[in-house]
């Protein structure tokens, strides 16, 4: 190695040691006459001292070192004078007296400082990403990201779990988004899909006897970005054989526990909290609730029926409910505050946003001249309603209701300061409906993927009464976001037919998309079941950010472009020939 040492290692013991260290100059101070030079590599920061009074040449040439130079420099480790000691700094203490220089290779001036505190656009950011790497931060996330995933390795591979690759050139996933697809050279007019999960993949394995599977598995889907998703993702996928709900629960829990320990030093309390999908969707009005705070929404149907208002009564009228959130201390709210969380539930389709503030004892608003004296009263009982509290209301069918007043409640939560930025609150979310209805398409849809499984007391409810049926199915929520999802399959014929029929997707249907797990399945497929933590973002929440391409090496922009390769391109003319493909590309 051309060093001695990193530049985040050298402390006290070292003073007196002769070392070589190299990386890139960080920063050129010069005072009075003696240079200062901090070097940085990916392990920290050490300070250099270049005096013209012990070299003058070499002084010099120091002279000249810019932002972002890599060198060699040779010397002896000092302590620091007094008053020049840095408590902030790991090699603090200490100081290289530099004997010799190497400039191993010069840098243009970067077109943006590396620094943690003053981060560049966004743009420049993505197309510099190499110089935004090595920021100290973003060089931490790197190193979690490789420790999780070692974690992950390590505790699935102890529990018996054997790690097998799937192809990336496959058929189509029936996960739900859109496919990135691949042309075929030596087939001409023919694509391969890239998988949007390993999912067939995996359950074939089970019927291979594989018996436990885990990958940490690239997943491509054509989607649009949001903060926390990306065309390319990671999942620790995961599946068993001979497995129950719990089975796999017991897995997933070991995995985070490891996975928080090694990757930042945090112990998680297992097991996790459980809420049904119901309980979840009733008081939290989302499916993946942020438990860091309480705001709890309830549901006030029962009471505001014998009102006079319209707006309620029709909803009520068509087997809809009026769900109620107490926001607490904030009856001083202005008209401005209000409209703009009305603007929040009109974006998940509220039609409005009614409210009441308690003063004096009673609840005041335009619209308390529609209930009666006794029917207020039972309100301020039912929502536990204090003076100074403003009570927000949404009547519309139970989803929009629900996820409506959900948004708010996420939205007050952030705008209230009420969330414990430290916390992290784990929980399993189960007994999902298994189909959900699409309104465009008139028909039902799986919430997850067909292949999984109904719960078992609800198989009759199959042909008769498709929206009560649940599944199988649970996901594990951390912090308001989706962490993991997964089911225990349907490894029967018959049950996979019934399934199919719901959603109306015909046998020749299910045969051109995925006939082959259905051939497998004829060959002995057992019970089996599993899950897929996302991988990225779960870092994204253990490290406590919003935009999961925080911790992405090379995320793609909100475009789905990287502007560091400039991709996606034009393609080379030879290459569409030889792929058999003219472009037609249809105007907008
Ligand atoms: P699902 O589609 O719910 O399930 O994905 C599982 C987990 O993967 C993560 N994830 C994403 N992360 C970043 N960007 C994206 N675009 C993205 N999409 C999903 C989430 C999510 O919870 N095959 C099933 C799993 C199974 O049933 O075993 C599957 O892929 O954290
Ligand atoms: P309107 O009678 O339409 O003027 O509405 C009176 C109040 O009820 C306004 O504050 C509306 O925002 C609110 N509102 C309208 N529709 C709903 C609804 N579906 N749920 C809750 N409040 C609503």
């Amino acid at each position: 190695m051309l060093r001695t040492n990193t530049c985040g290692e050298l402390r006290r013991k070292d003073i007196n040691k002769t070392i070589t260290l190299c990386g890139w100059v960080q920063s050129r101070r010069d005072h009075g006459g003696v240079i200062f030079i901090d070097l940085r590599d990916r392990y920290g920061l050490t300070q250099v001292v270049f005096d013209p009074s012990h070299l003058a040449k070499l002084h010099k040439e120091a002279e000249h070192l810019g932002r972002e130079f890599v060198i060699k420099v040779k010397g002896k480790l000092r302590e620091r004078k007094k008053g020049m000691i840095n408590p902030n700094m790991d090699t603090g203490e200490v100081e290289m007296f530099a004997d010799e220089l190497e400039i191993l290779n010069k840098s243009d001036v970067p077109p943006f400082e590396i620094d943690d505190r003053k981060l560049a656009n966004e743009f420049l950011r993505l197309k510099y990403r190499y110089l935004d790497l090595r920021r100290p931060e973003m060089q931490r996330n790197l190193l979690v990201r490789h420790k999780v995933a070692l974690a992950a390795r390590e505790y699935l591979s102890s529990k018996g779990f054997l790690e097998i690759e799937t192809p990336l050139l496959i058929r189509s996933t029936p996960e739900g988004a859109r496919d990135f697809v691949v042309p075929s050279r030596v087939s001409p007019g023919k694509f391969y899909s890239l998988p949007q999960s390993p999912q067939l993949y995996k359950q074939i394995l089970m019927v291979s006897g594989c018996d436990r599977y885990f990958q940490i598995a690239r997943c491509l889907r054509d989607e649009d970005n949001r903060g926390d998703r990306q065309p390319e993702f990671t999942q620790i996928d995961i599946e068993m054989s001979f497995a129950e709900q719990e089975d796999i629960f017991q897995v997933v829990e070991g995995l985070m526990k490891e996975c928080f320990k090694k990757g930042i030093n945090a112990e998680i309390k297992t097991p996790f909290k459980r809420m049904t999908y119901d309980e979840a969707m009733n008081k939290y009005g989302v499916d993946k609730p942020d438990l860091r705070f309480g705001l709890e929404l309830c549901d006030v149907s029962e009471i505001v029926k014998h009102s006079n208002f319209g707006v309620f009564k029709q909803a009520l009228d068509n087997k809809g409910v009026v769900k109620c959130l107490n926001v607490k201390k904030c009856a001083e709210f202005s008209r401005k505050d209000i409209d703009e969380l009305e603007e929040v539930a009109k974006v998940y389709r509220a039609k409005g946003l009614a409210w009441m503030k308690m003063a004096n004892g009673k609840l005041e608003s335009s619209v308390t001249k529609y209930f009666s004296e006794e029917l207020l009263i039972k309100l301020i009982k039912h929502t536990n309603a204090k003076n100074g509290d403003l009570l927000l209301f949404v009547a519309d069918e139970f989803r929009i209701a629900c996820s409506a007043l959900g948004q708010i409640r996420n939205h007050l939560g952030k705008k209230l300061n009420l969330i414990n930025k430290d916390a992290f609150e784990i929980c399993w979310v189960t007994d999902f409906p298994l189909f959900e209805w699409d309104n465009d398409t008139e028909r039902w849809l799986a919430m997850h993927h067909i292949f999984t499984a109904p719960r078992d007391e609800d198989l009759e409810l199959l042909e008769t009464d498709p929206g009560k049926v649940k599944g199988k199915l649970y996901d594990m929520v951390i912090n308001g976001y989706e962490i993991c999802s997964g089911s225990i399959r349907i490894n029967r014929r018959d049950v996979q037919q019934r399934v199919m029929d719901v959603i109306g997707l015909t046998m020749e249907d299910a045969e051109q998309q995925f006939g082959f797990l259905m051939e497998a399945f004829r060959y002995g497929a057992p019970p089996h079941g599993g899950i897929a933590p996302g991988f990225d973002r779960l870092l994204m929440v253990m490290l406590g950010y919003d935009d999961i391409r925080e911790v992405y090496a090379f995320p793609k922009n909100k475009k789905m472009e990287c502007p560091m390769d400039g991709c996606p391109s034009d393609p080379d003319k030879q290459m569409l020939k030889d792929l058999h493909i003219k472009l037609d590309i249809a105007k907008k």
